[in-house]
C-alpha cells in the first residue's frame, strides 16, 4: 500500500546484534491493515527516528511494538521474543511507551502520577521520583497539587 510508512535503515548482517529487533512487523485495528512488513534495527545507545506524513502509521507501529495492538512478525529485545506477550510484560522487559498525548490520572496528584511510572529495581532502564524532580524541577515544586490544575496552568 503506497501509504505504508517506509522505513529507510540499512540493516547489516554482519553488525552486532541490536538490542531491539523488529522483522517482518504487521498491525492491524480489526480488518484495517495498518503496518505491512517493518523491519527495524535499534542498536543500544542508538536514536532511531520514524518519519511519515500524519496518519501514516507511526504512533501504531510503536503500539504494535509494545503489545498494545495486535501485531504479527517478530520483536526481539536482547534476543528474546516479544510479540504476544501483554504490554505490562514488555514494560517489565525494560522497553517504555510514552504517548504523544496528555494520559494523566485526572484524581491524582502530580506525585501519584509519577509513582505510577516509577520503577524501582531496574538499574539498568529504571527511573525514581527523584531522578524525576532532578529532570523537571517544576514538577517537584507541584508534588502535592492535583495533576489537572498543573495541566491547565502549563498549558499553552
Ligand atoms: N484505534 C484505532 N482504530 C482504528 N483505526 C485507527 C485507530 N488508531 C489509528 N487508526 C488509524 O490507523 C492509521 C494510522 O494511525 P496512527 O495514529 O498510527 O498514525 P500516525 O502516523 O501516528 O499519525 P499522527 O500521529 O500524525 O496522527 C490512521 O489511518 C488512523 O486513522
Ligand atoms: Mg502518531
Amino acid at each position: 500500500m503506497s501509504s505504508a510508512p517506509v522505513i529507510t535503515q540499512e540493516i547489516s548482517a554482519s553488525a552486532a546484534p541490536a538490542l531491539m529487533r523488529v522483522r517482518g512487523l504487521h498491525a492491524f485495528y480489526g480488518k484495517s491493515h495498518i503496518i505491512q512488513g517493518v523491519d527495524l534495527d535499534v542498536g543500544a545507545g542508538e536514536i532511531v527516528s520514524v518519519l511519515g506524513r500524519n496518519g501514516v502509521g507511526r504512533s501504531t507501529m510503536l503500539k504494535a511494538i509494545m503489545g498494545d495492538v495486535d501485531a504479527r512478525g517478530s520483536v526481539t529485545l536482547d534476543g528474546r521474543e516479544m510479540v504476544g506477550l501483554q504490554p505490562y510484560e514488555i514494560a517489565r522487559r525494560g522497553l517504555g511507551y510514552v504517548p504523544e498525548n496528555r494520559e494523566v490520572f485526572a484524581a491524582l496528584t502530580v506525585r501519584e502520577n509519577l509513582v505510577m511510572g516509577e520503577r524501582r529495581g531496574h538499574a539498568a532502564v529504571g527511573w525514581t521520583i527523584e531522578q524525576m524532580f532532578e529532570l523537571f524541577p517544576k514538577l517537584a515544586e507541584r508534588a502535592e497539587a492535583p495533576v489537572n490544575q498543573v495541566h491547565r496552568q502549563r498549558r499553552p
